[in-house]
């Protein structure tokens, strides 16, 4: 078990163009001399004319467009972008949209010029998990912040016949640059902005509510960007509140919480993410509400564990002072529980008509995927998912 704050390197090459108006600098930002295509989602940008703006931005160059990529992005569908971009040879693609839009870019850029065949980019049992070594240049447009994704090199696939949603990275996968603008965010119903807070709340729990280490930097960069959510959060998914900064405080937050300047040198704990994956894969339930299940059971499940983190978190984030130690983890938990269902996320099973059925799937899932020792000391087990599933009925 680490003691003190280990070597890192810290290495995130994405420009950030933040604020209001900057779409128009897609022109200085996109490679002029390059074929580009843009892809985007089921068609909110079409709606909304933030597709139209990008396009405005990009005169005379030679431009394609790609949508229809779903939330949960399917391998099947980022295939056929894979096949249109090296049929087309497009050279710089432009993803306009959410998590969803910006991981699927990810992927074809990768696999678009993958040696060898893109399934094997993917491990757990579906490909051979063999490194992406390069990788068509992309930016984004984003327009809901929630996973970071503009700003990391992670992108998650959905298999649908496979029921499977996995991961990959590498040091090729960062967006060249990402345009943030807050006002882009004034269409999101209040659902997915309820998505965007929770699913930005747990990337920061899952980096830092594991044991201490003495990282104060990523610590107190995790608990200002959790107290900020807290504060928000409830605003936020106001759909109707479209008060600028409000909107550009949840959009740097967002990004802050997963480009992984929290997790330097720190342990870190993804088993929310892992469980949560599953149930979205068999159940179909947004990723973020699947995380809004899973953390607060987690909490309860591995309160010995993460035992010093959690009266840390409690007493910092939470200003829970006057109580026992135990109490303060206590009201901890029930304070994470009841943000998440303040923000319309339930956190039981039995709030989407689910019950003990799911548990064994689900499990039978996470040993078929490989992860049977998780958490940050890998000492997370079947057994204990199987516990924390169970406890979140
Ligand atoms: O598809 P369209 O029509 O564009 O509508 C989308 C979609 O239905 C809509 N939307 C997006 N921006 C909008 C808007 N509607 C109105 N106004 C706007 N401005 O919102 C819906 C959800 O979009 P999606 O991109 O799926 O949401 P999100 O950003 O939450 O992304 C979720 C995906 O990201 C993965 C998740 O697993 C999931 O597949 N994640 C990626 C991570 C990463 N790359 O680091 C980390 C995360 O933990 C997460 O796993
Ligand atoms: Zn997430």
């Amino acid at each position: 078990m680490q003691t003190e704050i280990s070597n890192f390197n810290f290495y995130n090459p994405t420009e950030i163009v933040f604020g209001k108006n900057r779409i128009p600098e897609l022109d200085r930002l996109v490679p002029k001399n390059k074929k580009v295509l843009i892809l985007y989602g089921g068609g909110s940008v079409v709606r909304f004319g933030t597709l139209d703006k990008v396009k405005e931005a990009l005169p005379n160059r030679t431009i394609g467009e790609f949508g229809g990529i779903e939330a949960n992005p399917t391998y099947e569908t980022l295939m056929k972008a894979v096949e249109l971009v090296k049929a087309e040879n497009y050279e710089f693609l432009l993803a306009v949209g959410g998590g969803s839009v910006i991981d699927g870019t990810k992927f074809i850029a990768a696999g678009a010029i993958f040696d060898g065949d893109p399934i094997d980019i993917f491990g757990a049992g579906i490909g051979k998990g063999l490194p992406v070594t390069k990788s068509l240049p992309f930016g984004t447009v984003l327009t809901l912040p929630a996973t970071g994704s503009e700003m990391n090199n992670g992108a998650v696939v959905t298999f649908v016949e496979k029921k499977a949603k996995l991961s990959f990275g590498s040091p090729f996968s960062f967006p060249k640059f990402s345009i943030l603008e807050p006002e882009l965010t004034y269409t999101l119903p209040t659902r997915q902005l309820a998505n965007g807070v929770i699913d930005s709340f747990v990337h920061i729990m899952e980096q830092y509510l594991t044991y201490p280490v003495g990282g104060m930097v990523q610590d107190r960069f995790s608990e200002g960007l959790l107290q900020t959510l807290i504060e928000i959060g409830p605003k936020v998914i106001d759909e109707k509140n479209h008060d600028y900064n409000l909107r550009a405080n949840f959009m740097w937050t967002a990004t802050n919480a997963l480009n992984r300047i929290l997790a330097p040198g720190v342990p870190q704990d993804w088993a929310s993410h892992s469980l949560g994956h599953e149930i979205t894969a068999l159940y179909h339930i947004d990723h973020a509400r699947t995380l809004a299940i899973v953390l607060p059971s987690l909490m309860e499940i591995r309160q010995h564990e993460k035992r010093e983190k959690l009266i840390q978190y409690a007493e910092r984030v939470w200003h829970i002072t006057d109580a026992t130690e135990d109490e303060k983890i206590q009201l901890a938990i029930s304070k994470t529980r009841a943000f998440f269902e303040q923000l319309g996320a339930p956190t039981h099973f039995k709030e989407y008509d689910l019950g003990e059925e799911v548990v064994e799937p689900l499990v039978a899932q996470l040993e078929k995927h490989q992860l049977t020792a998780i958490s940050e000391r890998r000492d997370q087990t079947l057994e204990i998912s199987r516990r924390i599933y169970l406890n979140a009925l």
